[in-house]
């Protein structure tokens, strides 16, 4: 099982920019964090940054075929990228939108995402341990599939050929 984490514009940017709002921590720190859980729970994972959206959207496609599901914080392009919601429309791979901070609470125009509609699930508000809880969700979701699959391949078994 393998997890695609996707990052957005700036957010390679953490730990210089907008402390106040996003606090201290590296995107690294994040991911060295991410990568610890993901061993503990047995799952692949594989980061990647971009500031500009269609290489997101080249990323999401690439998810096809490749992994199992995907955690993304679109950052800014969260409320404007209908190519992004698109791509994961398309591809159809269980996804967690996923902000450090709580979007609900800030300006107006964060307040709307685009791609929440086509995510199974969002967490925004916990600080870097938004993506903790993103991966706690994520490994869950896996699990359930992978339980499905394996309850319907025994059934299919049982079934006289
Ligand atoms: C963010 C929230 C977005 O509104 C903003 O544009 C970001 C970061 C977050 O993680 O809180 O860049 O996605």
């Amino acid at each position: 099982m393998k997890i695609q984490v996707i990052q957005g514009p700036n957010l390679n940017m953490l730990g210089v920019r907008e402390q106040n709002i996003y606090g201290p921590m590296k995107l690294e720190d994040i991911h060295s964090q991410m990568k610890a859980y993901a061993e503990q729970s047995k799952v692949e994972i594989d980061f990647f940054q971009s500031n500009l959206e269609g290489e997101i959207v080249d990323k999401i496609q690439e998810c096809l075929g490749d992994s199992d599901g995907i955690i993304i914080n679109p950052a800014a392009y969260t409320h404007t990228s209908i190519a992004i919601r698109d791509a994961i429309k398309a591809v159809a791979l269980p996804t967690i939108e996923t902000h450090i901070s709580n979007v609900y609470a800030r300006e107006e125009f964060r307040q709307k995402s685009l791609i929440a509609p086509v995510c199974a699930g969002q967490v925004t508000g916990f600080g870097p341990f938004s993506y903790h809880m993103a991966m706690v969700g994520m490994v869950q979701i896996l699990q359930e599939i992978e339980n499905m699959k394996q309850a319907q391949a025994a059934q299919q078994g049982q079934k006289p050929a």
